[in-house]
Order: C-alpha cells, then structure tokens, then sequence
C-alpha cells in the first residue's frame, strides 16, 4: 500500500490532481497537505486525509508528511522567492521518509531561458536530483486557459498584440496536467525522469489571430510588438508589474523556442488525448 501526498492542494492543480487521484485509490490512503485545511472539508468528508502545511514552517512540514510515500510537490505561486520554500520542502520529504517527489517545473529550465520563472525551477530540480530522494519532473507547458482572454480580447477589439513573434508555445490544460500528475503518483515508476507535458500541438499568435477571426467573425490584425511595447501594453491595460514581467517574460521564451516543444507524455502517461488549444478556447468561449 501506498500512501499519495498532494501538495498546495486547495489550489485548482492541487484539488484537480486529488479528484483524480480518488478515482482510483482509497481515500484513506491520500493526505491533502494546504496551508487551508478548512477549505478541502469536503475531500476531508470523502475520507481523504487533509493536513495543515506550509513551506514556510519546516517542523509543521515534517509532521504533515509522516506517512506519506509518493508527494506531488507543487511549485508555490511565490515567483522570485519560492525556491526556498520548495527546498526546505525536499528537506523536509527527504527527512520524513518520503521516497518519491514529484515536482511540478517549467519546460527547459536554463540559464539563457527568458521566463522569469526558470531560476526557482532550476534550483528545485537541482534540490531533488541531490536529494537521495527518487524524483519525478514534471515539466507543464504553459496552461492553454490563461490565453483564453487573449483570443477574447482580438475579437473585441479586431487587434492582437504579440512578442513571441513567430514562436509558438505547446499550451496544455491544467486538466491535462493534473492527470498526467495523478498517473504518476497511483501508478509510480517514471523514477529520475523528466517528462515534458505538452498539448497536442505548439500555437503561434498567428495561429490566434486565425482562431479569433474564425470564432469572431472579423477581421483580427496580428500586431507584433517588442517586448519592451508589449510590457508597456500590459501596464496601460492595468496589470501589476509582477504579472506584466511574468507575461512579456513568457512572450520572449516562446518566441525563444524554449516552449515549442511537443510531446506524447498525456497520451502515454493518461491513456487519453490532450485537449486541443482550438477545442478549449471554442468551449470557453461559448459559457
Ligand atoms: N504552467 C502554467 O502556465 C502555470 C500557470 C500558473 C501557475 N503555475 C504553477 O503551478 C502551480 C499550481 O498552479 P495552480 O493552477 O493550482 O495555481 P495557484 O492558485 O497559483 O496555486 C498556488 C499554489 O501554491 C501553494 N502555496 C502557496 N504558498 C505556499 C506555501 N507557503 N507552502 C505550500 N504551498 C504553498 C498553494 O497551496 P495552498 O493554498 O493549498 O496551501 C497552491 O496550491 C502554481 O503554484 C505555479 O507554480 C503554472
């Protein structure tokens, strides 16, 4: 018997990866760790073991992962100051007895990499691989929802601004990705493997702009921009900062080729098809 561990588990990946887990295993058997326990009462009510954690508290850390076998480590939302959190969060597995992490990454975490986010990510799978600990990276395209607003916005307007220029992005679905996760952790193996977890195909906002004329029924002019007047787009539309260098950050790598890649991992992991990027923003649309 195995015992699942789930981390950031109130978050949507978090709750997305539990439901899936409980579909086949007994939920005595699955410890949901949050900093919000009150907020997971109905996993708790279903049987699942939910348990108070937070990175930042290293003794309640250990004490939430007694027992726990295999843990999804979820990446927190703390751009810039999580790798900390996230290795104490290894400390604290490697400590307790848990023989496999699963963490969730970024594609291509290298130096030259634009994404802001690269440097956490690449401290974390550097944490794991000198653990001692058996490792699993995850590592999740961009999620396909987060460019719904974008299509929506081209057909409001007739206009979709763009840095990535010619480079396209592999967007996935956070569903997709809570599957692949679940896979991992009811079935194991994948032990010392990175799998890149993609949609079925890479989207340039050429690509977009065509979708948002297809489902708008108007004209949308691509407008591609430096990332520079990109940056500026986004203040002027209100964004804060921090979301503005994550966004014209992740701009730059697709443009970059660094999220171009696609691979078979939801299909071989889950047994089912990745969700389309036409598919979703036509269904998302539609509500
Ligand atoms: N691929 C992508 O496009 C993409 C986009 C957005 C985010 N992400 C990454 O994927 C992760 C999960 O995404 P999501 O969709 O569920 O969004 P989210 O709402 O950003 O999830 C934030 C997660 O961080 C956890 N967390 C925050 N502070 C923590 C702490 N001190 N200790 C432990 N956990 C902490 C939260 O857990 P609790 O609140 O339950 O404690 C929650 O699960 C994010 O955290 C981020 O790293 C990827």
């Amino acid at each position: 018997m195995v015992t699942i561990g789930v981390s950031g588990a109130s978050g949507p990946l978090g709750r997305a990866v539990a439901e899936e887990v409980l579909r086949s295993v007994d939920p005595g058997e699955v410890v949901l760790l949050t900093r919000a326990p009150e907020a997971l009462a109905g996993f708790a009510a279903r049987g699942a073991r939910v348990r108070q954690a937070d990175f930042d508290d290293r003794p309640g850390l250990e004490g939430a992962l007694a027992g726990v076998d295999r843990l999804l480590l979820i990446s927190t939302d703390k751009i810039g100051s999580r790798l900390d959190q996230q290795r104490a969060a290894v400390a604290a597995a490697a400590a307790t007895g848990v023989s496999h992490v699963v963490y969730t990454s970024v594609p291509r975490p290298v130096p030259d990499n634009p994404a802001v986010v690269v440097d956490d990510h690449a401290g974390t799978e550097r944490a794991l691989r000198g653990s001692g600990l058996e490792w699993t990276v995850l590592r999740n395209n961009l999620y396909m929802h987060l460019q719904v607003p974008v299509v929506e916005q081209a057909i409001a307007s007739g206009r979709l601004f763009a840095n990535s220029g010619s480079g396209a992005a592999a967007y996935v679905t956070r569903e997709d990705c809570a599957a692949v996760a679940a896979a991992v952790l009811t079935q194991g193996g994948h032990v010392d493997e990175v799998v890149d977890v993609t949609g079925p195909e890479a989207v340039t906002a050429s690509d977009m702009a065509a979708l948002a004329r297809e489902i708008g029924g108007r004209d949308v002019e691509l407008v591609d921009v430096e990332d520079h007047a990109f940056a500026e787009g986004l203040r002027h539309a209100g964004l804060p900062e921090p979301a503005v260098r994550l966004i014209t950050s992740f701009g730059a790598s697709t443009r970059q080729g660094f999220l171009s890649h696609v691979t078979p991992a939801v299909a071989d992991l889950t047994g089912r098809e990745p969700t389309a990027f036409a598919d979703m923003v036509r269904t998302a649309l539609k509500n």
